[in-house]
């Protein structure tokens, strides 16, 4: 029925450009259908296959099962197969064994069920109903003996990976370890709150602090986690440490130093404009504000910077302060001068230093903030008001 293939780009094909191709190519039929026909159908099927083990659930069938899936164009096929076991990850199955259920997409509905800016659909959603699946006879029919449940929980967990499904974000940090949710932090419903609009969007998001410090193994889980909430995202990550072991499709680390501004300003130039900018580093209070100087300029308009753990900023440990009268030069005195800069039209100086007129606005939470990239430039409130009622 179909031959399996291994990981990874079988011809001559630069794998991020094909990537990129297809991120970008999600919504727009013309060009979709122009970047499918520009590659050979293994390295575009090579790249879906990527996405389907990195976002599909956990498998939850005790038996081991094998699942075939074949992504076709037109007469040609490409085959696949899945080992999917509960307690290890959905795998590619490359001892080619006997399949016990047949899925079949057509190349441009999968791309767009994965790059495509559908929005969340459920059981019986789109997926469903265009993908074929048949059980493999030889694989229900021996006397009845093999119960169907274990295949169908099988296919299932495939199915997750290929669905446009978007899981919330609360349930991706957990799933992929990163404290921004439960314990430590409770970050994800704001995220969610400034965040959602951009979900199905092609966004570029960098993220200062891939976490697991020196250690090259560890780390990446809120990078991942911003992966897979943006199905269609690019994400880059910076530490101090090399981190290249973590790098995915999709997902490239980057080695600076986020005190260093001509570092950030090398990789923004090289890599930006970017749609969302986190801190999530060092948490000193002034790799915070020089990084903020270094990077709000490379946030694209309608775009966020965001700053966690504002707690620092009354911790000396960091550079803090415990007197909250004298934060000036922390975290949070960057933010008290912010609201300062965003009203800079209605003060009578009309102060032109800070980054005001491109602040459109300041949203502050316990521990984080979120700051609105946009125009800001309304005009002032006229003299005329300005003066005291009955003045
Ligand atoms: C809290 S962890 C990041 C956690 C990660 N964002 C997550 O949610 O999974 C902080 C990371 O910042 C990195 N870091 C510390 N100082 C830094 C600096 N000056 N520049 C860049 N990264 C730094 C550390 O190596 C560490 O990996």
């Amino acid at each position: 029925m179909s031959t399996s293939s291994g990981p990874g780009v079988v011809g001559n094909t630069d794998p991020t450009a094909l990537t990129e191709g297809l991120r970008l190519a999600g919504e727009d039929t013309r060009a979709l259908h122009s970047v499918v026909q520009s590659y050979e159908l293994a390295d575009i099927a090579a790249v879906l296959v990527d996405e389907i083990l990195f976002r599909c659930d956990p498998p939850g069938n005790a038996e081991p099962v094998v699942i075939a899936m074949d992504v076709t164009r037109g007469e040609e096929r490409h085959g696949t197969s899945f080992l999917v076991q509960v307690g290890r990850p959905l795998r590619r199955n490359e001892a080619n064994g006997p399949a016990a259920l047949h899925i079949e997409f057509d190349v441009i509905d999968l791309v767009r069920e994965l790059f495509g800016p559908a929005g969340p659909t459920g059981p019986g959603g789109p997926a469903t109903r265009r993908t074929a699946l048949q059980f493999v006879p030889e694989s229900v029919s021996v006397d009845g003996l093999r119960p169907l449940g274990p295949i169908m929980a099988a296919a299932s967990t495939v199915l997750t990976g290929c669905s446009s499904d978007h899981p919330g974000l609360a349930r991706l940090a957990v799933r992929h370890d990163s404290d921004k949710w439960g314990g430590l932090h409770w970050f994800a419903p704001l995220y969610e709150r400034h965040l959602h609009h951009l979900r199905t969007q092609p966004v570029r998001v960098l993220e200062i602090g891939i976490g697991g410090y020196d250690n090259p193994a560890f780390g990446g889980g809120s990078l991942k986690m911003w992966k897979h909430y943006f199905p269609r995202g690019l994400v880059f990550g910076v530490d101090l440490f090399d981190k290249s072991g973590l790098d995915q499709q999709r997902l490239r680390t980057l080695k600076a130093d986020q005190g260093d501004p001509a570092q950030l300003t090398e990789i923004a130039e090289r890599h930006g404009p970017f749609d969302i900018v986190i801190d999530d580093g060092s948490h000193i209070n002034e790799h915070i504000r020089t990084s903020f100087r270094a990077l709000f300029p490379h946030v694209r308009p309608g775009g966020l910077y965001v700053i966690e753990d504002l707690w620092t900023s009354y911790a000396p440990g960091y550079g803090g302060n415990e007197d909250p009268e004298a934060c000036g030069g922390t975290a949070l005195g960057l933010v008290k001068q912010l609201v300062d800069d965003l009203h800079y039209e209605e003060q009578p100086a009309k102060p032109t230093g800070g980054v005001g007129a491109s602040l459109a606005g300041l949203h502050l939470y316990r521990n984080i903030a979120f700051l609105e990239k946009g125009r800001n430039a309304e005009g002032g409130i006229p003299d005329w008001i300005r003066h005291a009622p009955n003045s």
